[in-house]
């Protein structure tokens, strides 16, 4: 492994033995409990795929080939037709499930919406007339920005009934972050909010939509969803309410059939380079990726249970887990507005409880931030109704997959721990709950479909111990490129091992052939699940005037799993405080950026050719003995920044 590999907290993840197999009760309604799907993938990975997207998709006209693949360019269902919108919605209104409830919708605040799937029909049928209306056409590019509404699913849904891409930026992102998203893509159409409730407050969207407008040089047309109630400056001509613009749209709008290979959208992620990478996910593959993953990983029985994904749409699981994987299922889900503590740290068992959620997939770090608010929480409330859980976006150590396993699911629900990546577009890596015994803190094994091996530095395959994720195989939900980057596709994705995948990801194979993932081993940081680029924020802290240069590296955390931390170098005369640099960095990419801890230092261990020392830095951050350092330029600095570290710790 590279010795930038971080590998803290791994020992105590492969020392974990206890072993969870499905109960007899739950195998007994169980989708899958043997392995007839594995076998079936493993003759032919191909036919396999074909047959999940014959049976759990809907197409216009059938494919000519399933896969073409000329690597790193993967085509998926090639020369099939068919609408994403309408295998979310319109096929299961004809199938008589127009008043099923497509959404349970909780506002912070404690306003509630229902919408049946008949009702998600006339409202994307409206949205998509009033985006041509406004002039956007197939192949367009349409912003989001958007707080978690119902408004933000239908917008996804309208610009992919009309075959225009989405490129939904997450709200918590700065204008600047939005501004650089929209140029990139070169969207005509930007949807956002006033502004919407996190922790009892409205958070104004509108003026940090107002500056990106500004600053980006494409947008035609600003459609703005009322739901803060917040003032807001109006640009005559550019602006216009969603629900004055919907009033007299008419419900009636035909489903663009789309070709398999039609981009359905963008979504801008973190590399280890300073600019986020448009992550293009296309039609045919992705649904029958998201719809697949979602029905077998989590056990749907679309009739009765209600699904339950706590994620934020601006994210790809927002994406596939919350917009089109469900809908495609057509079952019924809760969707939130909020943070998990408002009014009360129960806010989520509450919600639980009051739509009897089957099926909860969540986050490790949102598990560790209720293990601290006790267990006294979520037992007040009944939450017998739970009978699969989810996690996803990084590691969970064992104590918290216990601390789940008990008192979210009664010690009775599978726990699916599921390993997959904005670029993969959906579920690569996770127990299929009624087939598989667990391991806590392991996603277990590829899905039926996947392969994923290990390798070591020279590209030799691992077959137990430690070794760099690595994909052989295409899969249907597989990114086709990097918008406007092919090169940077090829680099990063397909460079590193010939004639593979490389994630990005450590990860340990143990005896037992399960897979134990370790996070990242390039310089993406994994902060609360989120993606961030160590390099992003560097390049934010020295647009600051008052920065000459920093290094930022993402540090071990009990709770967010890493933190963002700081070595910041003043230039000379500059003087600026700690609290001035993180809300410079919060502006400049948004709050989840924010360092938790910045050292002003007046240099940087580097190596001799000139070279930043991030892992000593991270051994500075997270407190360990450093060893040998007589290679670095001046170790004395080293010294210094330890005494920092430990004076702040
Ligand atoms: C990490 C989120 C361990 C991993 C869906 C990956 C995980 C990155 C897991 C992708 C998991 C995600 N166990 N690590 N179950 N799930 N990761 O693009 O490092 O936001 O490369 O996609 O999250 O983050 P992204």
């Amino acid at each position: 492994m590279s010795d930038e590999q971080h590998t803290s907290g791994i020992e105590a993840l492969a020392d974990e033995q206890r072993t969870f197999p499905p109960s007899e009760d739950f195998k007994k309604t169980a989708l899958t409990v043997g392995t007839e799907m594995y076998d079936e993938a493993a003759q032919d990975d191909e036919a396999f795929w074909a047959r999940q997207a014959t049976e759990l998709v809907s197409w216009s006209k059938p494919w000519d080939t399933v896969l073409d693949w000329q690597l790193p360019d993967a085509k998926w269902f090639v020369g099939g037709e068919l609408n994403v919108s309408y295998n979310c919605i319109d096929r299961h209104v004809e199938a008589g499930k127009g008043d099923k409830v497509a959404f349970h919708w909780e506002g912070e605040p404690g306003d509630t919406r229902t919408i049946t799937y008949a009702e998600l029909l006339d409202e994307v049928s409206q949205f998509a007339n009033v985006l041509k209306g406004l002039g956007v056409e197939q192949g367009d590019r349409v912003n989001i920005y958007m707080p978690m509404i119902p408004e933000a699913a239908v917008a996804m849904l309208a610009c992919a009934r009309i075959g225009a891409p989405h490129s939904v930026v997450f709200g918590g992102f700065s204008s600047q972050s939005l501004a650089d998203r929209i140029d990139d893509a070169q969207a005509k159409v930007l949807i956002t909010a006033d502004g919407g409730y996190r922790r009892g407050e409205v958070f104004p969207l509108k003026p940090a939509a107002d500056e990106a407008c500004e600053a980006s040089s494409s947008i035609e047309h600003v459609v703005v969803v009322k739901r803060g109630g917040n003032d807001v400056a109006w640009v005559d001509g550019r602006d216009h309410w969603y629900h004055e613009l919907m009033e007299g749209a008419s419900t009636e709008c035909a489903p663009e059939p789309m070709d398999s290979e039609d981009l359905l959208f963008l979504l801008y992620t973190s590399g280890t380079t300073g600019t986020p990478k448009g992550i293009m996910h296309t039609t045919g593959g992705y649904i029958t990726h998201t719809t697949f993953t979602h029905k077998y990983v989590f056990d749907l029985k679309p009739e009765t249970d209600i699904f339950w994904c706590t994620a934020d749409v601006g994210w790809i699981t927002g994406h596939s887990y919350i917009v089109y994987g469900p809908l495609s299922n057509g079952c019924t889900q809760v969707m939130y507005e909020g943070v998990p503590n408002h009014p009360g740290n129960d806010r989520f068992w509450e919600i639980i409880e009051k739509y009897q959620v089957s099926i909860f997939y969540t986050a490790p770090t949102a598990i560790r931030t209720f293990m601290k608010w006790g267990a006294e929480e979520p037992a007040k409330h009944d939450l017998s109704s739970l009978r699969v859980l989810g996690t996803v976006g990084e590691p969970i150590n064992p104590e918290a997959w216990i601390w789940y396993h008990e008192n979210i699911g009664g010690g009775n629900c599978p726990i699916v721990d599921t390993w997959w990546q904005t670029e993969t577009g959906g579920i690569m890596i996770s127990p299929l709950p009624g087939a598989t015994t667990t391991k806590p803190g392991s996603a277990t094994f590829p899905l039926p479909g996947v392969t994923a091996k290990l390798v070591d530095d020279e590209a030799n395959e691992v077959d137990n111990g430690g070794g760099y994720l690595t994909l052989t195989r295409p899969w249907p939900g597989m990114l086709r490129g990097i918008w406007g980057d092919p090169e940077r596709f090829r680099d990063t994705y397909w460079s590193r091992f010939p004639d593979r995948y490389f994630a990005g990801d450590g990860a340990k194979l143990d005896d037992d052939g399960y897979l134990w993932l370790l996070g990242r081993v390039d310089d993406v940081m994994n902060v609360s699940g989120h993606r961030i680029s160590t390099t992003e924020v560097e390049s934010a802290l020295v647009s600051h005037p008052a920065v000459a240069e920093a290094a930022v590296v993402g540090a071990d955390d009990a709770t967010t799993g890493q933190a963002v931390m700081a070595y910041v170098i003043l230039r000379g005369g500059a003087d600026v405080g700690v609290e001035d640099l993180r809300s410079h960095v919060a502006s400049e990419i948004g709050a989840i950026a924010k360092p938790k801890a910045i050292f002003i230092t007046p240099d940087l261990p580097k190596t001799r050719s000139g070279k930043i020392m991030r892992r000593l830095l991270r051994d500075v951050a997270e407190g360990r003995n450093i060893g040998d350092t007589t290679t670095l330029a001046d170790s004395s600095i080293v010294d210094e920044l330890q005494a920092k570290a430990a004076a702040a710790a």
